[in-house]
């Protein structure tokens, strides 16, 4: 019966089959259901998407077990019986069920109380016009687009708007005003004024709002394909100031006798925005976030010379341990990645062509090891001056640089590199056991070929080795 009818919105024949079996399923059980949100939203952008909400007039958890049997044995049903929400995994699909409600909020809380609504009710407690466009599900008025607050207008003319007042959408939940900024950067829309204002004027509410739900957003904003719109909304909003202090301190331009420098803060979006055209990596965008985020604790007016910021790429170092701790971001291997990135990313500025020595390149190599690739693509979105003259000095040592590094790796491959002298070895040549001087004979011993003093083998190194040792008066026991 349904199968014939079109649909307001495209899908893919996958689709086209669930969407027919939950409307049977909603028919069977006399339910009234609707596709609605951002699969809707997704799919009339030409967006992918593959996670469908479904809400039903009556019992959702009830219509997902129905579709799920429909589906096939063995197809789960997760359901959550607090919310009133039930989820099925078919194929690629992740499919949420949930009955259609009235919502109001406490003051203290983002957790509503819920009562049972009609359709209209349950669009009207949504964030944004462009996220309550439901398609109806049902046989009357099967594929049909139901938009009460012209949504779709808003998807044309590219707005975040809100169906009820603004304030009360934004301290109902205040998570949206951070998705309301995670669209407006996503989708390269903008939030219709009245809409600003009240982010602005309940910025404070989002204090309420977990760790966890932050980051996800902020991530997004982070992986959008400009994320300097996101960034510098947030912190227009007066969101930043609350949820990343640290970058807030970075904004702005001192003067002193007649000497600015940079805006740390613009000059850091420019760069996020740089390394957003070369790579989707969270965590390389994340080292552009926060590569110079220790300048405002080392600047110094040096008389004569200027402002300095001496230091920074440490002091920076040191502050991405506590920022992903504070974010709850993985603490092992992308913090450490992050880390070093921060600790390294004025090292291959400051190769001039006079000391890319072999040497020099080696040390970076050794201490950049497979992260080598990513160090440079952050130097070059580094480069935000606005003399053309200096950009192309930069980038054209930047490439000589990169191709000193390919010459030096394909002689020597230092990345992951270990000296061919072991700590062990050392041990068991004098009968050592583990401390100090094994350590210091071992970093001499990598110091010795990082510098190009004696060849990267095993003869070169052991014969280095015993020298060393001679002069501490070691032998070697066989
Ligand atoms: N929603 C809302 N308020 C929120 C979160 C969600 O009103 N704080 C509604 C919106 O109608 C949204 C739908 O719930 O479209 C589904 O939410 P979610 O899956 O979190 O977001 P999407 O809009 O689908 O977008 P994305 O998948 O990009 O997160």
């Amino acid at each position: 019966m349904i199968s014939s009818k079109p649909l307001d919105i495209p899908c893919s024949l996958q689709e086209r089959k669930v969407l027919e079996k939950i409307a049977l399923a909603a028919h069977e059980l006399g339910v009234p259901a609707y596709l609605i949100g951002g699969f809707v939203r997704d799919k009339l952008l030409g967006r992918r998407t593959k996670d469908m909400d479904v809400v039903c007039v009556g019992d959702g958890i009830a219509l997902a077990h129905k579709v799920a049997e429909s589906l096939g044995n063995n197809i789960a049903v997760n359901f959550f019986k607090t919310y009133g929400t039930a989820q099925v995994k078919w194929n690629d699909l992740e499919i949420e069920f949930v009955g259609a409600r009235k919502e109001s909020y406490r003051q203290e809380s983002r957790n509503p109380e819920v009562v049972a609504g009609t359709l209209e009710d349950d669009q009207n407690r949504r964030d944004f016009t462009i996220n309550a466009l439901a398609i109806s599900l049902k046989e009357a008025n099967y594929g049909t687009l139901l938009d009460p607050f012209n949504g779709l207008a808003d998807l044309d003319k590219k707005i975040i708007r809100t169906p009820l007042a603004p304030a009360q959408t934004f301290s109902d939940d205040p998570l949206r005003m951070m998705r309301a900024i995670r669209f407006a950067s996503q989708l390269q829309f903008t939030i219709e004024a009245t809409a600003f204002t009240a982010i602005q004027e309940n910025a404070e509410r989002i204090r309420i709002i977990s760790q966890e739900r932050i980051t996800d957003e902020f991530n997004k904003i982070m992986l959008s394909p400009k994320p300097s719109v996101g960034l510098d909304l947030l912190y227009k909003a007066g969101l930043l100031k609350i949820i990343f202090p640290q970058m807030i301190d970075m904004v702005g331009v001192e003067m002193y006798e007649g000497k600015g420098h940079k805006d740390n803060f613009y000059h850091t979006l420019q760069v996020v925005d740089n390394i957003a055209e070369n790579t989707r990596d969270l965590w390389l965008r994340w080292a552009a976030l926060l590569h110079d985020i220790g300048k405002p604790a080392t600047k110094k007016f040096e008389p004569g010379h200027g402002w300095t910021f001496h230091g920074h790429d440490a002091v920076g170092g040191k502050m991405v341990t506590r920022i992903f701790t504070r974010f709850k971001l993985p603490l092992h291997d992308k913090m450490k990645l992050v880390k070093k990135l921060v600790e390294l990313h004025l090292r291959p500025i400051s190769l001039t062509k006079e000391n890319i020595t072999d040497s020099a390149i080696r040390r970076l190599l050794f201490d950049a090891g497979d992260d080598i690739d990513g160090l440079m693509m952050l130097c070059e979105a580094d480069i935000t001056s606005k003399n053309k003259t200096k950009v192309k000095r930069y980038l054209e040592n930047f490439e000589l640089v990169r191709k000193r590094l390919k010459e030096v790796e394909e002689s020597d491959r230092i990345r992951n590199w270990q000296p061919p002298v072991t700590g062990e070895m050392i041990m068991e040549t004098f009968a050592l056991q583990p401390g100090r001087i094994v350590g210091d004979l071992k970093s001499a011993i990598r110091e010795a070929i990082l510098d190009g003093e004696i060849p990267n083998t095993y003869e070169a190194a052991y014969a280095f080795l015993l020298k060393k040792a001679g002069a501490l008066n070691l032998t070697p026991v066989k």
